[in-house]
């Protein structure tokens, strides 16, 4: 009798098994508006030049295959710490950012949480925007939350609601992790204005709410500056926090897994022992990170010629998104689709289209242009050569 017997088939990933199906579908017309990654117009994931540039230098000078410390590679986490927050800012500054090397984004997540649930707030549990990207409650629960959600997406208004989202929030108990998509909201595309972060701050302090901030996507929206908006308003209103970075999508450094936790605290004193509680959970969890993307980001974010041409090319991905928006939306509107102004009112790699599960189920099946079920449609895979294919098939199974 095995050990596994009585083990059920874990239910299919909504983002991962649609990938699966793609890679098995042979239309020649299938395009995979699925999972969050970007493409070039040749429907290629790109290899940055600044990361080719690193990885070939890499390559003629290899390092051994040593162990980093539990805690990451230190040049990478200052200079993942000041991308977020600033250079030149007060809390680089006074060195009360805790910052620890993750796996990605959500690897950065899950150290955060961990950290919460084990050593702060054992019984608190997670609240996150309706909706979110799928993997959030699924972090959270399994590392022992119970989750809920406050409100944020208004159909009707095609945007934010943003005083049903104070409201929800308010309501929430202290201790309570409010998790909040910095920049490019996954999966609506609709993120708060910097008029309204210092509004929330004010909630999230009255309430002594702990904010965690997913910023997945710095640079996708209106510049790696101002992605960071958020996180460092937050900073100056003198919350204490989470953020969790990554360089997935703006090195375009996917199966990388180069991210970093910061936790924002009081002083330099109380950051100090947070590093060694996260470093701590590394050990617990994975021991330490790899070394080669933290090698690779740090590297271009220290070297002023890479780092220029980096920040380019991260402004180039925007801009073709942008541009992929406004091709979708004139192509649409050709088809005689006018409903969907929203999306070039929307940012970042994604649009929440509005299109129903039945829809969504029709353009895989019948069309061969995958999305996720929810309506949420990649924007930073479509390419000078598919955008009309996909007009023309949202426009086929719309109902109007
Ligand atoms: C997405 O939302 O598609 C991406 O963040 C990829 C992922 O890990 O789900």
């Amino acid at each position: 009798m095995s050990i596994f017997a009585g083990l059920e088939a874990a239910p299919n990933d909504p983002i991962f098994h649609l990938t699966d199906q793609f890679n098995q579908d042979t239309d020649p017309r299938k395009v995979n508006l699925g999972v969050g990654v970007y493409q070039d117009d040749n429907g290629k994931v790109p290899l940055l030049k600044s990361v080719e540039t690193v990885q070939r230098r890499m390559a003629e000078d290899p390092d051994p295959w040593t162990y980093l410390p539990m805690r990451g590679w230190e040049p990478f986490n200052e200079a993942a710490q000041k991308l977020v927050f600033g250079a030149d800012s007060e809390p680089v500054a006074s060195g009360r950012v805790a910052t620890v090397q993750s796996l990605s984004g959500t690897g950065a997540l899950l150290l955060g949480a961990d950290l919460y649930h084990h050593q702060v707030a054992p019984d608190a549990g997670m609240i996150a925007s309706g909706p979110t990207w799928a993997n959030h409650h699924s972090l959270f629960r399994y590392a022992g939350y119970e989750t809920g959600t406050y409100r944020y997406y208004d159909d009707a208004g095609q945007g934010i609601d943003f005083e049903a989202m104070l409201a929800d929030i308010r309501a929430a108990d202290p201790g309570t992790v409010v998790l909040l998509h910095a920049c490019c909201h996954n999966p609506t595309g609709y993120d708060l204005s910097p008029e309204q972060w210092g509004p929330l701050a004010e909630v999230l302090a009255d309430r002594g709410l702990a904010p965690f901030v997913d910023l997945a996507y710095e640079g996708f929206s209106h510049g790696l500056e101002e992605d960071a908006g958020m996180v460092r308003a937050f900073a100056s209103a003198g919350l204490s926090f989470l953020v969790a970075s990554s360089f997935s999508k703006n090195m375009a450094m996917y199966g990388g897994r180069t991210g970093a936790i910061h936790a924002v605290c009081a002083d330099a004193d109380e950051a100090a022992r947070v590093k060694t509680q996260l470093a701590r959970t590394v050990r617990s969890l994975y021991s330490n990170a790899p070394f080669q993307g933290a090698t690779i980001a740090a590297t271009i974010l220290t070297d002023p010629d890479l780092r220029a041409g980096w920040e380019g090319e991260v402004a180039g991905m925007r801009m073709r998104i942008a541009g992929m928006r406004a091709a979708l939306l004139g192509a649409l509107e050709a088809e005689g689709v006018e409903d969907m102004g929203f999306i070039t009112r929307q940012t970042g790699m994604f649009s929440f289209s509005g299109l129903s599960r039945d829809e969504m189920v029709r353009l895989r099946n019948e069309f061969h242009v995958y999305g996720l079920d929810n309506g949420r449609l990649c924007m930073a895979a479509l390419n000078s050569r598919n955008v009309d294919h996909v007009a023309t098939s949202i426009a086929a199974v719309h109902k109007r």
